[in-house]
């Protein structure tokens, strides 16, 4: 069984602190800057705000640098941006941080339960923090009684247009409704939906730990943790035996780059797609229907012309095509709108599919 021992943390430094070059209010911004950029790590004291105000010096010192609108200039500040901001240190002292008006994040004593005191990065302490946030609060989805509550390194829906698509759709199912699976559990949306609407069991999978971890401590042994059934592993991990409803949310572009735990939400290797239906196959009753979640993303941002669902069903001598059912994204907002003219035609497609 996987626990906390298991999941994708934030490495603690547990280097001394005696060397490094602190940075508070008084501190002259630019020497700072310059210690950054000749590798020296540096701390950030007093107040935890800080910490932000040197990271926003740092994007406006970088910004000038790299002031050209180029890909690749771009991408030489991004880098540059990480590579220093990772040298802006924080220090954790009894699981909290020892600077004044800093945020106070469970997460920091269930991650490191036998660490009490080390230093992390800020920027990953700002990662902590705002999953922590959004775990604590939970997010409201639109097609869900109660909100879900998305662990740390896990991913959640921003947008819930595909959620309202799946939503119809189960709404007018009329199949058997004993079990299924959800490939890729996530957050759970999926497989809560499919509980609302009457599965009894629905078996979930993910190969990011942290989804799996954080699914089993939301549920607890509430009624939920009876209907959904986790395993970690790839595709249908354990789960061999065949159901009347598979459903699949998978990433959506292909990755260019190798992938780790969390691009795995978002960017797909080419084999992903070829295995997952062959597996379906084996596992999908008779009569079942396997629902995939996509979208066009993909092929209006250029990434690529293929669509993997289309060329399954064109050549892959598996599955037929029962319905393919598509939404318009709702316009984002009008800042994100002007940088991202793509985003108007963007849609999200339903795939339903069944044996051939
Ligand atoms: C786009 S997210 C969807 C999550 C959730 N089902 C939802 O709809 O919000 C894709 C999920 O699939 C998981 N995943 C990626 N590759 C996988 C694989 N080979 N087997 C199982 N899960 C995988 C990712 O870790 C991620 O949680």
């Amino acid at each position: 069984m996987i626990t906390h021992k298991d999941i994708n943390t934030p490495t603690p430094i547990l280097s001394s602190k005696a060397q490094l070059e602190l940075f508070s209010r008084a501190s002259d911004v630019k020497g700072t800057i310059r210690s950054l950029e000749s590798g020296r790590p540096v701390l950030i004291t007093a107040f935890y705000s800080n910490g932000l105000t040197l990271l926003k010096e740092l994007q406006i010192h970088l910004k000038r640098k790299f002031s050209g609108n180029s890909f690749k200039e771009q991408r030489a500040y991004r880098d540059a941006y990480r590579k220093l901001s990772k040298l802006i240190l924080i220090e954790i002292v009894d699981h909290k941080l020892i600077v004044k008006k800093a945020p106070s994040i469970g997460w920091l004593k269930t991650f490191y339960p036998e660490t009490s005191d080390f230093l992390l990065t800020f920027p990953k302490l700002q990662g902590l923090n705002s999953a922590w946030q959004w775990y604590q609060n939970g997010i409201t989805v639109p097609v869900l009684r109660n909100k879900i509550h998305p662990y740390y390194g896990t991913y959640f829906p921003t947008r819930f247009d595909h959620l309202i698509l799946f939503d119809n759709w189960l709404k007018r199912y009329d199949g058997p409704k004993k079990s299924a699976i959800d490939v890729g559990i996530g957050s759970g949306v999926l497989s809560f939906q499919m509980v609302k609407h009457g599965f009894q069991k629905v078996f979930g999978t993910d190969t990011n730990p942290n989804a799996i971890v954080g699914l089993k401590e939301f549920m607890g042994d509430t009624k939920l943790s009876r209907k959904v059934e986790l395993d970690f592993g790839s595709l249908f991990g354990k789960w061999e035996k065949p159901t009347e409803l598979i459903v699949f949310n998978p990433p959506w572009l292909p990755a260019s780059h190798t992938l780790d735990t969390n691009d795995e939400a978002i960017y797909y290797h080419e084999t992903l797609f070829p295995e997952f239906f062959e597996a379906a196959k084996q596992r999908l009753l008779p009569d079942g229907k396997l629902v995939v979640i996509f979208s066009n993303l993909a092929q209006i941002t250029k990434a690529t012309p293929n669509h993997p669902i289309e060329k399954e069903l064109a050549s892959g001598g598996r599955f037929q095509l029962e319905k393919s059912l598509k939404r318009d994204v709702k316009k984002a907002s009008d800042k994100t709108k002007r940088d991202q003219h793509w985003r108007d035609s963007e849609k999200v497609e339903l795939w339903v599919l069944r044996h051939s």
